[in-house]
């Protein structure tokens, strides 16, 4: 026995670490046909780590104090050894996460991951979800510009619009009647300490979850039901390490030359990753013109502008933009089809699917303009006379939005759908 055996052997008569290493990567068996689509979780993964690395190094330097932030900031950039990198890294990592997260779901809906057993790998997903828009949502003040200071004002006062606890509810979360030292402070904290803890938490809750039922894969054949034996593993299965290991790296791989293309090249990303109106010092004096959400929340702020104030209340809106993300959670009990994958559905869920994402992307692309850019419809059209063009294609895409889920019940059980195969299909 080697002493590195000798040291395993020591090691695990006290915590079981051989015994975890099987069961999540030396034997944890993978459908063999994991696709493009897979990479997206354990780049999450990757993009996790790195944002709470380059974190911790920004967290040397950065002063959470309303008179210091925004300088700290420019002290990073300028004057501390390779600050400008790790800044970079981190904000541009901020939206990469995204990226990545919403590819990783969008693969959940095509293959019917969300779908028995595999619900609650969904419903954590989503918490992990809400958990990260709030993590953005806080680290966006702590740079202390124009866009962090009146974003934070405006998403913080939306609050403020719930019916009967609204005003108390706003300014508890401030901490202050405007976004002041006091919110900075606070956000700081929820941002560095808090929520990385919940994050890093409700990651490891949603691979153990997977890990229970075992992954999803592109043919959404159930591969525990076919197994050799006389090893009692899945035919179509391969152990995570070294297969995926493997293929993971080739994904971290080109993923980080895609990232270091941006942060060297193109760090701002044309106003997209960093405003410019963020390279500004925060003024409570002067509203900017137009205050526009980084684009990974766009898609839901064109939600709250679509919707139009009831007796002088922007509560609908609010919910609204609410809901969007909340429906999100009822997926699993709203499919009724038969099958799992896209590649088994017939074309009822294909188009809407489809149409769906076009909605998304169209929501996202609106919510970055101000309202109205694009004209005013002609008062001849019925109903929609008088109102900018872009508040009505906001408007059909909010109900496309919400209509793939609500009408999900009946149009997945309409679909045709075709049989699927015993085996996966490479
Ligand atoms: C920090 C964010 C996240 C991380 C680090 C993460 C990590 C992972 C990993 C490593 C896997 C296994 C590999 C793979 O299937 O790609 C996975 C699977 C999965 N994740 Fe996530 N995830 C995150 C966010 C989400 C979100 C937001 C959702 C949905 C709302 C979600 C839903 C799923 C589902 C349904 C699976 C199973 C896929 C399958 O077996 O086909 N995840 N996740």
């Amino acid at each position: 026995m080697s002493r590195i055996e000798a040291l395993q052997g020591w090691v695990d008569a006290r915590f079981p670490l051989t015994a975890m290493w099987k069961e999540h990567i030396g034997e944890y068996y993978a459908p063999k046909n994991f696709n493009f689509w897979y990479y997206f979780g354990s780049l999450a993964l990757l993009v996790l780590v790195m944002q709470i690395l380059t974190g911790i190094f920004l967290t040397m330097n950065y002063k959470p104090d309303a008179a210091n932030a925004f300088a700290s900031v420019e002290y990073i950039m300028r004057d501390v050894s390779w600050g400008w990198l790790i800044r970079y890294m981190h904000s541009t990592g901020a939206s990469m996460f995204f990226v990545v997260v919403y590819l990783h779901m969008f693969r959940g809906l095509m293959y019917g991951s969300f779908r028995a057993p595999r619900e609650l790998v969904w419903v954590v997903g989503v918490v992990i979800y809400l958990a990260l828009m709030a993590e953005a949502f806080m680290g966006y003040l702590l740079p202390w510009g124009q866009m962090s200071y009146w974003g934070a004002q405006v998403i913080v006062n939306l609050f403020s619009a719930v019916p009967f606890i609204g005003p108390d509810l706003s300014l508890w979360i401030r901490g202050d009647y405007v976004v002041s030292d006091a919110t900075l402070n606070r956000f700081f904290a929820f941002h560095v300490i808090a929520l990385p803890i919940v994050l890093l938490g409700l990651v490891v809750v949603h691979i153990i979850a997977l890990h229970e039922v075992g992954s999803n894969n592109p043919d959404g054949v159930d591969i525990k039901k076919l197994k050799d034996p006389k090893t009692g593993r899945p035919v179509d299965g391969i152990p995570f390490h070294p297969y995926y290991t493997v293929k993971d790296m080739v994904g971290a791989t080109v993923f980080l030359i895609v990232f270091s293309a941006i942060v060297f090249f193109a760090p701002e990303m044309g106003g997209y990753f960093l405003e410019a109106n963020n390279f500004i010092p925060a003024d409570p004096l002067k509203t900017p013109e137009h205050i526009a959400p980084v684009w990974y929340f766009t898609p839901f702020y064109s939600v709250l502008r679509a919707v139009p104030p009831m007796f002088g209340s922007q509560f609908p809106g609010v919910a609204a933009m609410g809901a969007a993300v909340v429906i999100l959670f009822a997926v699993p009990w709203l499919d009724r089809s038969p099958v799992r994958s896209i590649r088994y559905r017939g074309p009822l869920f294909k188009r809407w699917l489809a149409t769906f994402i076009v909605a998304f992307i169209v929501l996202g692309y609106l919510g970055i303009k101000p309202t109205g850019v694009w004209g005013i419809v002609p008062a001849g059209i019925p109903l929609l006379g008088g109102a900018p063009v872009a508040t009505v294609v906001a408007q059909i895409c909010t109900l496309v939005y919400f209509a793939f889920f609500v009408a999900m019940p009946w149009y997945t059980a309409r679909d045709t759908y075709q049989p699927v195969p015993e085996r996966v299909t490479v």
